[in-house]
């Protein structure tokens, strides 16, 4: 059987999350974070105390589990929803996505999924390398200003809020843009054949309605 999916990329706090999560819920589908999943890897580093320099440091991959359920990321049973939003993850999390075979298992368990059920997934490299044939693909972006205040919106929502500060979380954000959009292997990038979205002026609301729309009419062979 062949299952449906849709690709959402985009830079740091897009929106690409939420509306990922509204689509999924919307069509049933299962959502995916992989920036969830970059991130959880980078707090297993860190716990394990490895050097997260050494690409070749990363073999505990082969013995962890990640599992979604209603949207949230269990890495080998934790849930990493509000560990994942601690800064020093936030600060490593470029670093530690750069290395190939991280990327390269992430990748794999990310495409096993998308092998079993229908889903949307969001990520930077979603439509250039792990759903190369998705049935839509979307690049979102968003002013640096609007996506900073957008993940203070969410900190806050996570209790977080007084982790990181507005112009931390500017300058937090373009540094992993530059990182993640130069690094060498599989960097951010738009696919050719993805809509790009710019979410600056529209709410994520809207957004999600669009996108919904277009899909649908894509799938009836509509566009
Ligand atoms: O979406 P996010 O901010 O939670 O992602 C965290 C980091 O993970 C981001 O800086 C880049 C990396 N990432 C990646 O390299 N490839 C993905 N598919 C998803 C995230």
């Amino acid at each position: 059987m062949k299952y449906h999916s849709i690709a959402i990329d985009g830079p740091a706090a897009s929106g690409k999350s939420t509306v990922a999560k509204n689509l999924a819920k919307t069509l049933n589908y299962i959502y995916i974070d992989t920036g969830a999943m970059y991130r959880a890897t980078t707090y297993k580093a860190i716990s394990l105390g490895i050097d997260l320099e050494d690409q070749n440091a990363y073999d505990f991959l082969n013995n962890t589990e990640f599992v979604f359920k209603d949207g949230e990321l269990y890495m080998d049973n934790l849930n990493m929803s509000v560990l994942n939003r601690l800064k020093a993850v936030a600060n490593n999390v470029s670093l530690v996505a750069s290395h190939k075979p991280v990327r390269n298992k992430l990748v794999e368990l990310q495409q096993a999924i998308a092998k079993q059920s229908n889903v949307v997934m969001d990520g930077r490299d979603i439509g250039t390398v792990v759903l190369k044939d998705a049935d839509l693909k979307i690049f979102m972006i968003a002013s640096v200003e609007v996506r900073a205040e957008r993940r203070f919106n969410e900190l806050n929502k996570l209790g977080l809020k007084h982790t990181q500060t507005l112009s931390e979380l500017i300058e937090d954000i373009q540094r992993r843009d530059d990182y993640d959009s130069s690094r060498a292997y599989n960097p951010l990038r738009q696919a050719e054949d993805a809509e790009l979205i710019d979410t600056s002026d529209i709410s994520i609301g809207e957004v999600t309605g669009l996108l919904y729309e277009k899909y649908i009419s894509k799938l009836k062979g509509e566009i």
